[in-house]
């Protein structure tokens, strides 16, 4: 299914989590604008907390270096104290991660993942869906069951695969564990991701579809994942807080693109 060379751009992704007061945030935007204005060959998103993300569309504004939002609420407005909705959102990102495990953690379901994913779209934000097993899930040998319920579950009702949707696999034993699945094992499951999709949506929409690896994504382990047919970038975690380890991180995805 997946052609050669990959008729897919790579995209990474700086998912800061809650980390970096304003300070700290401003100065590492400017840095990585610095480093990654203009880097050919991938498409680059840093998603601050959301305080900063006014500051990350300011500092980045006229930069190739997008802004995305880690979390959106399901609902455009309404009375949801403390909530940021997708068409606030809009005005200051262009990206949105859904569905990242920490959330799903703390009690999202499978049907406000696919509300945000609506409402997201709806405002014209480009959705990062994150789906990914836990390692009791893993050990069992129900990743590929665990996986379908959460791509359809996101995606219900949708009679078309949305073009600006990007997916992450994030295997939730490998988030911020150092422990980052094997690249192919991360290859083979971004693939039955990828299989999930094409049996829902036809083998040519999801050959479009960037499908990206996460889970303690490195410098030093990037290249593996970046020469993988079915693995389109990475979504990073803490190493997306060093200016040095993202940027050569984005730089290895780039260089394996161009090869
Ligand atoms: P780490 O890179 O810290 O493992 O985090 C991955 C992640 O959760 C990105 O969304």
């Amino acid at each position: 299914m997946t052609a050669s060379p990959s008729p897919r751009r790579p995209i990474v992704g700086g998912n800061w989590k809650m980390n970096l007061g304003r300070a700290e945030a401003r100065a590492l935007i400017l840095t990585l604008r610095q480093r990654l204005d203009g880097l050919d060959g991938v498409d680059v998103v840093v998603c601050p907390p959301a305080p900063w993300l006014t500051d990350a569309f300011d500092l980045l504004s006229g930069s190739s270096v997008h802004v995305g939002a880690q979390n959106t609420h399901w609902e455009p407005s309404g009375a949801f104290t403390g909530e940021v909705s997708a068409p606030m959102l809009s005005g200051v990102a262009e990206y949105v991660i859904v569905g990242h495990s920490e959330r799903r953690w703390a009690g999202e379901t499978g049907a406000e993942t696919n509300r945000k994913l609506r409402t997201a779209l709806a405002a014209g934000l480009k959705p990062i869906l994150a789906v990914g097993e836990r390692l009791q899930e893993s050990r069992a040998g129900r990743t590929e069951s665990v996986l379908h319920l959460q791509v359809n579950q996101a995606l219900r009702g949708f009679t078309e695969l949305p073009p600006s949707l990007v997916l992450a696999y994030e295997p939730v034993w490998a988030i911020g564990t150092g422990e980052a699945a094997d690249p192919d094992v991360a290859q083979q499951r971004c693939a039955m991701v990828r299989g999930m999709l094409a049996e829902r949506f036809g083998v040519l929409a999801a050959a479009t579809v960037r499908i990206q690896y996460g889970g303690s994504v490195t410098p030093t382990n990037i290249a593996g994942y970046a020469a993988q047919p079915d693995i389109d970038g990475a979504l990073v975690g803490g190493a997306s807080l060093d200016p040095e380890a993202f940027t050569a991180i984005c730089r290895a995805v780039a260089a394996e693109g161009s090869r």
